[in-house]
């Protein structure tokens, strides 16, 4: 199948040097000839109000929008003490409401991260796996990609230098469009 797929991609950092945000710019020249990755900012989504759930205010609408707008989604992730940073729960959070009205619902979705210490997010990544349960997504298992010692992969201008890395980007965004092709196919 040669369908485009249409990628939302996220990095769950505010940080203006973040490592992870610096892999998500990577990715977006390593996908798919024919498809595309469109990077969201998560700066500008308020603190999740049960209270505002039925009229989002309008970073989170705006968030809300595209992902639903999206073919599949990827997910560049901190670690945070043994988990996903605040910001992105956050932005999870609001995408899921209200209840029943779920834009992530079906989605395909792929997930990266990089820390600065040995793992490489790998706890923080599996915490994300375990929300796709209950949020009904459809992970792409394979490849994981974990970039530890992140200090080290990137330049000071935030440029990804370590070939193994950019090739192991480039595999993930290849499954995850032929992943999303293929669910695709299934429901068609
Ligand atoms: C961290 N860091 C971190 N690293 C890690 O590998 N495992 C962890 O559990 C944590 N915990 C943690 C908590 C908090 C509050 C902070 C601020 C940092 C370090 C983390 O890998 C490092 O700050 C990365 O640079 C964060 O990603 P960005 O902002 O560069 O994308």
């Amino acid at each position: 199948m040669t369908d485009s797929v249409k990628i939302l991609g996220f990095a769950g950092s505010l940080r203006t040097g973040s490592y992870n945000k610096s892999a998500l710019r990577a990715a977006v020249n390593l996908v798919p000839a024919g498809s595309t990755l469109e990077i969201v900012d998560l700066e500008g989504i308020p603190l999740f109000n049960e209270d505002h759930e039925k009229e989002f205010p309008p970073g989170a609408r705006e968030f809300k929008a595209k992902v639903r707008a999206a073919d599949a989604i990827l997910i560049v992730t901190p670690e945070y003490n043994y988990s996903i940073p605040g910001v992105l729960k956050n932005a999870i959070d609001w995408a899921s409401r209200p209840h029943g009205h779920s834009a992530w619902n079906g989605k395909p979705v792929g997930i990266m991260g990089a820390s600065i210490g040995m793992f490489g997010t790998a706890r923080a990544q599996n915490h994300l796996r375990q929300m796709f349960v209950f949020l009904n997504m459809f992970p792409l298992n394979h490849p994981e990609v974990m970039i530890a010692n992140a200090a080290e992969k990137f330049d000071e201008q935030g440029n990804l230098i370590d070939l193994k890395t950019s090739e192991k980007i480039k595999t993930l965004l290849e499954a995850l469009v032929n992943w999303t092709q293929r669910l695709k196919k299934a429901r068609a």
